[in-house]
């Protein structure tokens, strides 16, 4: 018997929009029930292996929890509790772990990694982020979008701050679903224009100073000075950041309708001032919230197909 390969969430364009719209459709209906305390259990005796080879809140306590809703199980792998950490490869715990479980979530370093576990893997693989990409935050981040102010599609995001996995996922989301992103960074921090492919490169406008890149945009989004792995940056980060903060002057050129948004962690005073994150424009709280429901969706699109249309 032909045995077809699965599908992947290895980096935010690996879904086209329809499928995107799908997923969107599904983490409403899926939040809606959710909220009405109505049980929804497509998984059941399905199970997730979650691999972190970095720390992890959210990411940790949506996918276990979405999967225990789902009616299914979340087996937790820390990098130094197996194999792995006594140089096992990586090749040889994919075809391992994807013969007991049904899917599985990867934390860790370069993007490479998740591709080569993906590349031997007989389950579908979600990228939980690697230093390249974070695709389960953007997809909770434009479901967040959607959810306050309707289709993101021609609207505005001011990218404020450091070219780093999170960045990469958004300008692959303005690609994919059609919104410009204004992108802000310190001399040395920028992003390689002429790396972009041309669909990302003729969405995305980069600007020497933060105020301008806010100006009008419909979200203002930021993350930390030093990502994961990067901590040995951090003194040089501090300073070379130092002006990139978004900060209520910030927020006052953009749409007065405008939202902010944090993946979280945040650091208030570093890359957020206290009173934009904690303030009315903040939907950060939602954002967080909305990984558990996005990724649900996510788990179920890539174990049951396309259910419910
Ligand atoms: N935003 C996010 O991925 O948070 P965690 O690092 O806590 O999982
Ligand atoms: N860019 C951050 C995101 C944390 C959720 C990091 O990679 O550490």
């Amino acid at each position: 018997m032909a045995v077809t390969a699965p599908r992947h969430f290895l980096q935010f364009r690996d879904f086209s929009r329809d499928e995107l719209g799908h997923l969107f459709d599904r983490t409403r209906w899926i939040k809606e029930r959710f909220k009405r305390y109505e049980i929804y259990q497509p998984l059941r005796d399905r199970t997730l292996a979650m691999v972190f080879e970095k720390a992890s809140t959210r990411t940790r306590v949506s996918f276990e929890a979405g999967m225990n809703q789902l009616g299914g199980i979340a087996i937790n792998l820390n990098r130094h509790d197996t194999q792995l950490s006594r140089g096992e490869p990586i090749e040889d715990v994919a075809r391992v772990i994807s013969r007991m479980v049904d899917v599985v979530m990867i934390r860790t370093f370069g993007q490479d990694i998740i591709e080569r576990f993906a590349a031997h893997s007989r389950v579908p693989v979600i990228n939980g982020l690697t230093n390249e990409h974070h695709p389960c935050q953007i997809l909770a981040d434009v479901y967040t979008f959607i959810e306050h102010r309707g289709a993101i599609g021609g609207r505005t995001v001011a990218w404020i701050g450091d070219a780093n996995n999170m960045l990469t996922s958004w300008l692959q989301a303005a690609a994919v679903l059609d919104f410009r992103i204004h992108v802000s960074s310190p001399a040395g921090y920028e992003i390689d224009r002429n790396a972009l492919p041309a669909d990302v490169a003729s969405r995305c406008e980069s600007y020497a100073d933060p105020m301008d890149a806010c100006r009008g945009a419909d979200l203002v989004t930021t993350d930390v000075w030093t990502s994961m792995g990067f901590e040995a940056e951090n003194e040089a980060r501090l300073r070379a950041f130092a002006d990139w903060q978004v900060d209520a002057e910030m927020m006052g050129v953009a749409n007065p309708e405008a939202l902010f948004m944090h993946c979280l962690p945040a650091h208030r005073g570093e890359e957020v001032a206290a009173d934009v994150i904690d303030g009315p424009q903040s939907v950060v709280w939602d954002e967080a919230e909305n990984r558990l429901h996005a990724q649900k969706a996510l788990l179920e699109y890539l174990v049951c197909g396309k259910v419910g249309d």
